[in-house]
């Protein structure tokens, strides 16, 4: 990666330097180069996201105000790049909320066009659900409510009005939702500054320093330049204390597979809906658009002046480096824990009594689209009903040579086969989205609960679920 190919094709992607015309590049001009480029990696520290405060806290529950916007980032040094924000940032302000205490979110939307804000991951009711057809009109304002009466998990916000959030994602609508319970506080799990949400994304970049974007409805969008809370593959400096690193592949359609070091281990206690039954070591793993997982890695066992690069096995050149960690002296003492033992118990599902196929096709009749069903998605139509407080089992089928994340909206299952091959043990939590494979098939076992009513499901490649891979589901009382 330090060779001179690298940082050509870091260059290329923003224009070439006259320095590189004619071929005439030597290995040392590439190196003074790279160290100018913007894209080079670990030029930034890790940006974090500031944590949005409550304006009341009155009647049992917080009120936080939000308004969408149209702003700028400086995400490329000396460069101002033009995104969509909530309040105008890159990514959003975190909330961290708690079980057992809603939450009132008052969007106001200052755009020009519609929006709205899914909670992802989130047990919300349907009316709250940021459905695709439920948008806010440009000057209008909408107050999501928020029960937060689920067990703890990393979920997120972003936009969903129909048909644009490969574009409005992308730009810059995304935002971590962090639901905090008592058991993560009795497993005396890291906090304050050493719990770090990271929001992974590709992008790629005009010459004037604005997010190039070029739609690709059968692949999904690719970028040649990862971005860690809105930096270019940052560097962090870690005390030698214990972290819990919350990752969140934003990502329009990249998967990745994640590596610290040479497999340095790291801990996954947790995936997209919450506490694992148990932690699990792991030396890589991967990560689907629209999918968390959450390790700990203990900084202690290295000495100060130690750097740590965090890869994405699965990318390509300038896409292999996602930051790095860099072990600095210090930490005090250790107030967190790795838990060694059963974190959790997760409740059985009552037994499923109906099995539904879902074949993933792409469709070319009218321009290309992907479909679930051979269908495409229609708001006046519902697609399947299941009853409240019932499971079943969900065969999705992709014989095509794409990946899928699907991913359900206001619920969570288990996944329970592959025909790939076993399950991995930090894939048996509740989850709200799989990654389906190229050619595979995998079942999913969601509970329908615990609200009725309208939702969606779909692929989270956010090409394919505009371009219409999504269908509507009822949950009938
Ligand atoms: Cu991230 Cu329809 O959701
Ligand atoms: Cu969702
Ligand atoms: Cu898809």
């Amino acid at each position: 990666m330090r060779n001179g190919s690298y940082s050509i094709a870091l260059l290329c992607s923003f224009g070439t330097p006259s320095a590189l015309k004619g071929n005439r590049i030597t290995t040392s001009a590439a190196h003074r180069a790279q160290a100018r480029s913007p894209f080079a990696p670990f030029q930034r520290d890790l940006p974090v996201m500031p944590e949005l405060k409550p304006t009341s806290t009155r009647g049992g529950r917080d009120l936080y105000d939000v308004a969408i916007r149209d702003a700028t980032a400086e995400i490329l040094p000396g460069f101002q790049t033009p995104i969509y924000g909530y309040n105008g940032l890159y990514p959003g302000p975190t909330i961290r909320a708690r079980k057992g205490r809603p939450a009132i979110v008052r969007q106001r939307n200052r755009l020009s066009f519609d929006t709205n804000v899914h909670l992802h991951g989130g047990y919300v009711p349907s009316a709250h659900d940021g459905h695709p057809m439920d948008v806010i009109a440009p000057g209008a304002g909408f107050d999501y409510t928020y029960p937060n009466d689920q067990d703890g998990a990393f979920l997120w916000y972003h936009d969903h009005a129909h048909g644009r959030t490969s574009w409005t994602l992308y730009h810059g609508l995304v935002g971590a939702y962090l639901l905090g319970d008592e058991r993560e506080q009795d497993l005396e799990l890291p906090q304050g500054e050493y719990d770090v949400p990271l929001v992974l994304a590709d992008h790629a970049f005009n010459k004037d320093g604005s997010f190039r974007y070029a739609e690709n409805v059968d692949l999904g969008f690719r970028g040649d330049t990862l971005l860690v809370n809105g930096a270019v593959s940052p560097r962090m400096a870690v005390k030698r204390r214990i972290y819990r690193l919350r990752f969140l592949n934003a990502s329009n359609a990249r998967s990745y597979e994640l590596q610290l070091g040479q497999g340095r281990q790291m801990l996954q206690i947790a995936s997209d809906g919450g506490l694992l039954e148990s932690p699990v070591a792991r030396s890589s793993f991967p990560l689907h658009p629209a999918e968390r997982i959450e390790v700990l890695v203990d900084f202690r066992s290295f000495k100060p002046g130690s750097q740590l690069i965090l890869k994405n096995t699965a990318g390509e050149a300038t896409t292999t480096a996602v930051m790095r960690f860099d072990v600095v002296d210090g930490g005090g003492v250790e107030e967190a824990r790795m838990p060694q033992g059963p974190m959790r118990t997760i409740e059985a599902m009552p037994k499923p009594k109906v099995t539904r196929n879902w074949d993933l096709s792409l469709a070319t009749a009218s321009g290309i689209q992907w479909q679930i069903a051979n269908k495409g998605f229609d708001p006046v139509r519902i697609d399947v009903r299941p009853r409240l407080g019932t499971s079943e089992l969900w065969t999705w089928h992709n014989p095509s040579n794409r990946v899928h994340p699907m991913h359900l909206h206001g619920m969570l299952f288990r996944v329970v086969k592959r025909s790939s091959g076993t399950i991995h043990r930090g894939e048996r939590g509740l989850k709200d989205t799989v990654g389906v494979l190229a050619g595979e098939t995998v079942t999913v076992q969601p509970y329908f609960g615990p609200y009725a009513g309208r939702y969606v499901f779909h692929c989270h490649a956010l090409e394919h679920g505009d371009k219409a891979m999504m269908l509507q589901l009822e949950v009938d009382k």
